[in-house]
């Protein structure tokens, strides 16, 4: 019998209510599978300041170098808005993010039929979306130099090198080989120099893969372009701050935030984890949207076990219980049949698994 061990990090918020369901939908498909998983759990965040007083404890990324996985809630809050930047929730995760070197955030934007009606877009415009946003998660004007700020000045630099994304368009035409064949190269390259160096290497890059089409597109039109026409997007290929804002428009495309996964993958150990945040608004009430770390385990089996078989049960799973109209909260006007908890909906998708 195979035995995964994976490191949990529950986090803030309803980071820890989130993770619970995903384990119990882990669990589930591992009862009817060849393969066992042990868990580890993990502090980052608020929890991990309270605690330890560092956002990241030096054993976290111990942990999660010595895992086959990460499986990741969500970290922050107002709680700690108000600590100086370096001890900060956010800190913590990007800190987190560098050391295990995830470069290439995978976020997928797919339509469910069954929520058709939760898009604020016409369902004619988004019946059929299937998109995937490969963003850079560990350079750009993220981590770049110099930055700093003083009473009257504030600054950052957005800077990449070459083989940053050289890196980058690698993964991003790789995954567009298993997909429909087309890469949009996000940009602004009319305006910065980084950028320009961005687009070039880019166009290098995809003499690699002569059947993939490459285009590039401004960031302000790509933004316009994603609600008025987002089938003519397969992968957005981008720099860590424009798919910051472009993945979360894309996850408007299909209804709730609280239904896409993401995984953050490099030559390391991967992290998956919902995209929304640590919603401390609802934390602890029993009603937050599972789906989206439910959808980030499945990928975790994908992309870092190779568990596809399992992966599909759970995706199958998830579709099943949306199109029977179980719903938390957050879909609830959306054809629901009838609204569910946190856990309840965990529950659902995990006893579809077994059967
Ligand atoms: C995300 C989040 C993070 C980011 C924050 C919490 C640091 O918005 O994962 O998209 O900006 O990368
Ligand atoms: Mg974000």
């Amino acid at each position: 019998m195979k035995k995964y061990k994976i490191t949990l990090i529950k986090g803030d918020g309803i980071g820890p209510e989130i993770i619970d369901e995903a384990v119990k939908v882990l669990d589930a498909v591992a009862a009817c599978s060849n393969f066992q998983f042990s868990y580890d759990e993990a502090l980052m965040g608020g929890i991990a300041y309270d605690v330890t007083g560092d956002p990241l404890p030096r054993e976290t990324i111990i942990k999660s170098l010595a895992c086959d996985a990460v499986l990741f809630g969500a970290i922050g809050g107002p709680k700690w808005d108000s600590l100086p930047r370096e001890k900060r929730p956010e800190s913590g995760l990007l800190r987190f993010r560098k050391e295990l070197g995830v470069y290439a955030n995978l976020r997928p934007a797919i339509v469910y039929d069954e929520l058709i009606n939760a898009s604020s877009l016409k369902p004619e415009i988004i019946k059929g979306v299937d998109i995937m946003v490969v963003r850079e998660l560990i350079g750009g004007i993220y981590f770049g130099e110099p930055k700093g700020r003083t009473e009257d000045k504030g600054w950052n630099t957005m800077v990449y090198t070459r083989s940053e994304v050289v890196r980058i368009a690698h993964h991003a035409f790789k995954i567009a080989m298993t997909r429909d064949k087309r890469v949009c190269s996000i940009d602004k390259a009319n305006v910065l120099d980084v950028s320009q160096l961005w687009r070039d290497v880019v166009t290098d890059v995809s003499a690699e893969y002569p059947e993939v089409e490459l285009t590039h597109m401004y960031v302000d039109n790509a933004a316009m372009q994603l609600v008025l026409n987002p089938k003519q997007f397969d992968v957005m290929l981008t720099g860590n701050i424009f798919g910051d804002i472009l993945s979360d428009e894309a996850s408007m495309l299909c209804g709730s935030i609280g239904l896409l996964p993401s995984a953050s993958v490099g030559d390391k150990i991967g992290v998956y984890e919902p995209i929304h945040g640590s919603a401390p608004d609802i934390a602890g009430q029993g009603i937050a949207n599972p789906i989206a770390t439910i959808a980030s385990a499945s990928m975790m089996l994908r992309y870092a076990l190779d568990e596809n078989e399992a992966a599909d049960k759970i995706d199958a799973a998830i579709k099943k219980a949306l199109s029977e109209g179980y719903r938390t909260g957050d879909l609830a006007q959306y054809d629901a049949k009838e609204v569910c908890s946190t856990s309840e909906i965990g529950s659902i998708i995990a006893n579809y698994i077994q059967r």
